[in-house]
């Protein structure tokens, strides 16, 4: 198959320094350059290779010699990628990733999450190692080299010298209070979230408008800004289709291009859908250029990095404000805790592996949107009932580790829609990035349950499991839900809707 990126220009090379000569208004979302001026010419001049003058932006990456060719693409030598939130779940096996393959890693990180894990009374099951401790084994043990400074998102002042210092040419911005529970505990809770998440991300995007404007920027969203339409609308990529058509009195209008609708589930989700239009108006207002990833659930523990040492893990969280909930149903099965489904258990969620998830953030790296381009990729692997997850979670702890697992059906402490038709297109991942994925839901929970029963993470399960059971709900109400029904795995029929992901 022909290498992704091989045929983007310097036009999406973040080394290129646009010389004018163009109207951006023509740029980004319609894709139609209108070169201004008497000669009609785009001119750049690079920022890498200075000889070469003023030129046209033609030099394809298969033809430059500052890209190489890597497993997932050409890749720019000694990329400088900075990482915003790299303490994270996320964000350190992204950095070692990286700095693998040979990028230039740099980060910052406040520690929230570890301070917010503790404020729930909880722990990361996963130990992790001090940031420290982190950096120097990263250095010893795989000879990755990353400038990390501890720095809250928002010192503006801060934030700025250190992008100013590195001129990154990308920019991975996972930095953001990841989960829904949390954002629905009480006002103050909500009120963080949202100034965190919303705040910060339109910080940046000022600092990078002034200094590094040709630098990508990879902003996390989540499939949640969607919610799950009871029409059945498909949820396209960020934007309605070209041929999209809405008819109404008799009349009908194109929908091409236009942001599709969202419906968050909650103040966290709602905080991401405002960085949707904050990022998108950036990119129209100053031909920023972004990859908004809608990104499903992770799931998992496994990269090839985070396993060469233990010192090295990304953490894994089990409680009921931070804990996904593949992670959430492995750790339980482990405690003899019946999987804790909500409500009707119909509710059909994208979801994807740790490791194709950093995969997948590796190609988009390389291969830059053009300046001014909002674009949105949906990044998920597989669609699953949670009913189901919890099925397969209890056959693989069953028949691989000889667990005995029940599942219970709780009082669902959110509010969403328990049974719903749920269409996903997710095609720029495979059809413009060349990415498959490469880990199914079963072999990942298989290397969970594998890593989680050693004895050490046995004990730090065992120590916090107070933290399991949901108690906040959307109603402001703290009470723990109520038992619906406890039942075996597989003793439920198929019924209802089934997922339908369109990845042509
Ligand atoms: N993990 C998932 O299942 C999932 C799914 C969809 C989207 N996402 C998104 O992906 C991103 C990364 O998720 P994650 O699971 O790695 O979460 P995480 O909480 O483990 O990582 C985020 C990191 O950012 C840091 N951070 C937060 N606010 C900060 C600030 N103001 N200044 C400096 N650092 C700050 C935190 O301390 C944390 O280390 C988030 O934006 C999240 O919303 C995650």
């Amino acid at each position: 198959m022909e290498i992704h990126n091989a045929n983007k220009t310097c036009w999406n090379c973040p080394a290129a320094i646009l010389k004018g000569n163009v109207d951006f208004r023509g740029c980004g979302q319609s894709r139609r350059i209108v070169p201004k001026g008497d000669d009609k010419q785009l001119m750049i001049e690079c920022a890498r290779r200075p000889e070469l003058g003023h030129y046209e932006p033609s030099i394809t990456f298969e033809q430059c010699p500052e890209w190489r060719e890597t497993e997932f693409g050409y890749l720019l030598k000694d990329m400088r990628v900075m990482i915003l939130g790299l303490d994270g779940y996320l964000g350190w096996p992204l950095a070692l990733k990286l700095g693998k393959l040979g990028c230039k890693v740099s980060g910052v990180d406040n520690y929230l999450r570890r301070d917010m894990v503790m404020e729930k009374g909880s722990h990361t099951v996963v130990p992790i190692a001090r940031m420290t401790d982190r950096l120097k084994t990263a250095s010893e043990v795989l000879g990755v080299n990353i400038n990390f400074r501890q720095m809250e998102l928002n010192d503006l002042k801060a934030l700025r010298e250190f992008i100013d210092e590195v001129k990154p040419e990308a920019i991975v911005h996972y930095a953001e209070i990841t989960a829904a529970p949390y954002s629905m505990v009480d006002v103050e809770h909500a009120i963080k979230t949202q100034k965190n998440n919303v705040l910060g991300t339109m910080g940046l995007l000022w600092i990078m408008k002034d200094i590094v404007p040709m630098s990508s920027l990879l902003k996390l969203g989540t499939m949640g800004e969607y919610g799950s339409p009871l029409t059945g609308r498909p949820l396209f990529e960020g934007m309605f289709p070209n041929d999209a058509v809405l008819q109404w009195d008799d009349r009908e209008w194109s929908m091409g291009g236009e942001l599709t609708p969202r419906d968050p589930h909650s103040f966290y989700h709602v905080s991401k859908v405002q960085d949707t239009y904050n990022v998108y108006e950036a990119c129209k207002y100053w031909w920023l250029r972004s990859y908004d990833i809608m990104q499903g659930v992770i799931f998992g523990v496994h990269t090839d990095e985070v396993a060469a040492h233990p010192d090295l893990r990304t953490r894994l969280d089990y409680d009921e404000w931070f804990g996904t909930v593949v992670n959430r149903f492995v750790t339980q099965s482990l405690l003899g805790i019946p999987l804790t489904v909500y409500g009707e258990g119909e509710q059909i969620r994208g979801m994807i592996a740790l490791e194709d998830a950093m995969e997948c953030m590796v190609r988009l790296i390389a291969a830059p949107p053009e300046p001014g381009q909002y674009d949105v990729v949906n990044q998920i692997s597989g669609l699953y009932k949670i009913r189901e997850v919890a099925d397969t979670v209890a056959e693989v702890g069953s028949e691989n580790h000889g667990l005995d697992i029940e599942i219970q059906r709780l009082e669902n402490p959110r509010v969403e829609a328990e049974r719903h038709p749920f269409e996903v297109v997710s095609s720029k991942l495979s059809k413009e990035h060349g990415f498959f994925p490469n880990v199914p839901l079963e072999k990942e929970i298989d290397r969970m349950f594998e890593l989680l029963s050693e004895d050490e993470i046995m004990n730090r399960i065992d120590q916090k499991k107070h933290v399991i059971m949901p108690v906040t709900r959307w109603s402001g109400e703290k009470k723990e839900s109520g038992v619906l029904e406890v039942y075996k795995p597989g003793e439920k029929k198929e019924e209802g809707y089934k997922g339908i992901l369109d990845t042509e």
